[in-house]
């Protein structure tokens, strides 16, 4: 079984994310040490931003010297999303949505007749059988008032919808910017849930 982890965080050790992510990952690995896992950190090497040439490459046009390495970084991505039986994701929340590091790396995990096809009868996600394991930081909380503005979980839930993916789990730390005492809490449920997931 192949795991793919992904962390983009900025904030390196400061991160709860990044803790919440390891430790799924420690979790899954101790069930199974016959895992292979793969890491990669979005933050410390970030996919670059599509651009019109990375989108005619990816349908087919000659690859321009120029973008050479940058197209074989997201083929890379896209092939370890394939591969992958399980991906777990650091997702942090920043202005209300996904970092822009991890909607580079989305960018280029959405490929037609990779992950989705589109039919007479519409799209056909290509991604199930994958579970998906998203460890979610956010410093306010998004229920009631704030629910309108919430767009990481409702965000990620679309695009692994979108291909298919139903096996999607969400471990959230919310309101780690309200106080000290918040993030220590956050913290340490999300960690109590990690301990919940089923192993395998
Ligand atoms: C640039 C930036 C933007 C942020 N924007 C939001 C926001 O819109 N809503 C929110 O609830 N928290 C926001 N936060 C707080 C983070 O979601 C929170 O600190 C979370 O723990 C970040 O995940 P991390 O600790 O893994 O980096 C923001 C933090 C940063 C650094």
């Amino acid at each position: 079984m192949n795991l793919l982890h992904i962390d983009a965080s900025v904030l390196g050790d400061n991160s709860v994310s990044r803790q919440v992510s390891a430790a799924i990952v420690e979790r899954l690995r101790a069930a199974d040490p016959t895992l292979t896992v793969t890491y990669r950190d979005l933050a410390a090497d970030p996919i670059p931003h599509l651009s019109g040439l990375h989108v005619a490459a990816r349908m087919g046009a000659e690859v321009p010297a120029q973008i050479q390495r940058e197209h074989l970084a997201g083929e890379a991505a896209l092939e370890e999303f394939l591969a992958a039986d399980i991906v777990v994701i650091g997702a942090p929340m920043y202005n209300f949505t996904l970092p822009t590091q991890l909607k580079a790396w989305v960018d280029r995990i959405l490929i037609a007749r990779k992950t989705f096809a589109y039919g007479p009868n519409g799209v056909i996600g290509l991604a199930a059988g994958k579970r998906v394991i998203v460890a979610m930081s956010r410093g306010n909380v998004y229920d009631g008032a704030h629910a309108a503005a919430e767009h990481l979980e409702s965000y990620l839930r679309t695009v692994f919808g979108f291909i298919g993916v139903t096996d999607l789990e969400f471990v959230a730390a919310d309101g780690v910017q309200l106080s000290p005492e918040h993030r220590e809490r956050a913290l340490k449920g999300a960690l109590e849930t990690v301990g919940q997931l089923r192993a395998a």
